[in-house]
């Protein structure tokens, strides 16, 4: 199969999503989070072809796109009543809310959960896709399972080439890391997947905004957060302090290696004749560098190695959460 990345010059490119997702094909598509890999959330075969092509396990549900203006009623079951704030305040954008499902969709979406996550994203290229198709559209980050989430076309296509016929190009994504996924089933909302938008900031509108962990040997209750995840393909090293860094890059040096350091603003001011990946100085810029600077450390280092941002404002629990990661220095129960 051919794989196309459609950008906006291509007349006509959200009319032959449509087809192909009415056909029980799965498309690629920007967001402003993350690229997505979608599929019609009604077809169960269309369901576990996304599962089957990222090789993801098939206990870590899915969750559910739908354009602005797309009723979401018949798909939930109730709703407390800070969720309507919360949907005005942050939607569309990158706020994922998981309600009690009606199980309309299909139930390879959910994994058996009773629950239902949804997400409206404010990219305008995601949007005209959505509207195009009108049906809630089941997808996941368009990575490879394990692998660095895509922020641009080019990341999807080498993942995916071959293997899905469509890339909705909308660019590089703003947000860069994914979407924040809060479980609105209980009276207090619960974040189970830090993001963009952050406790503070749902607390601001829902009153109160709790933060899950799960206990150990607990299966958590986001599954996906309990797998290995994010991960570049070269091996992996990750420092709190500069001079500890500095002296795993000589020693990768010494063995005949590449290493490579991914690190602040801060950090990369210490670091004049060492090859430095970037991240920049506030939480926005890191989470908008962060996947495609864990890609290109991939291509060029035998051995990359992080060291642990300063700043702690803003959308930075998400950012060091998937820092910590990709590197190895953080993952929950079991690994896949
Ligand atoms: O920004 C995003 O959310 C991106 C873009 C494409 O929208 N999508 C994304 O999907 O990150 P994925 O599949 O990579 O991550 C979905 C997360 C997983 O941690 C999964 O376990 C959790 O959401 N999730 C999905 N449905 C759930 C549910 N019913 N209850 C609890 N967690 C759920
Ligand atoms: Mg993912």
């Amino acid at each position: 199969m051919k794989t196309e990345i459609a950008t906006s010059s291509f007349r006509g490119r959200f009319i032959r999503a449509k087809r192909y997702i009415e056909e029980g094909e799965v498309v690629a598509f920007h967001t402003e989070t993350v690229y997505g890999l979608g599929a019609n959330a009604f077809s169960d075969e269309a369901v576990q072809k996304i599962f089957a092509l990222k090789g993801r396990p098939a206990d870590n549900p899915l969750i559910v796109h739908v354009h602005q203006e797309y009723d979401i009623s018949p798909l939930i079951d109730s709703e407390p009543p800070y969720a309507g704030a919360l949907r005005k305040a942050f939607l569309p954008g990158p706020l994922t809310m998981v309600y009690p499902s009606t199980g309309k969709v299909s139930k390879y979406v959910s994994c058996g959960l009773n629950t239902l996550a949804i997400r409206v994203p404010s990219s305008p290229t995601a949007q005209a896709f959505l509207k195009a198709v009108n049906l809630p559209i089941a997808a996941p980050s368009a990575n490879l399972s394990k692998h660095v989430s895509p922020v641009t076309a080019r990341h999807v296509f080498e993942d995916f080439n071959e293997k899905i016929p469509l890339i909705l190009d909308g660019g590089a994504c703003s947000g860069g890391i994914e979407s924040t996924v809060l479980d609105c089933t209980g009276e207090v909302p619960q974040i189970l997947r830090e993001g963009l938008v952050t406790r503070e900031m749902i607390a601001a509108v829902a009153g109160d905004c709790k933060l899950y962990h799960a206990a150990a040997g607990e299966r958590p209750k986001s599954p996906g957060m309990a797998y290995k995840h994010y991960s570049p393909r070269c091996r992996t090293a990750y420092f709190t302090e500069t001079e500890a860094a500095k002296a795993a890059y000589h020693e990768e040096k010494e063995a005949g290696g590449t290493p490579c350091i991914l690190c602040d603003s801060g950090a990369a001011a210490q670091l004049g004749g060492y090859e430095v990946l970037e991240l920049g100085g506030t939480g926005e810029v890191m989470a908008q560098r962060l996947y495609a600077l864990l890609r290109r450390g991939e291509k060029i280092a035998t051995l990359l190695i992080g060291i642990e941002p300063q700043e702690r404002e803003g959308c930075m629990a998400g950012v060091l959460n998937r820092m910590r990661r990709a590197f190895g220095a953080e993952h929950g129960t079991e690994e896949s």
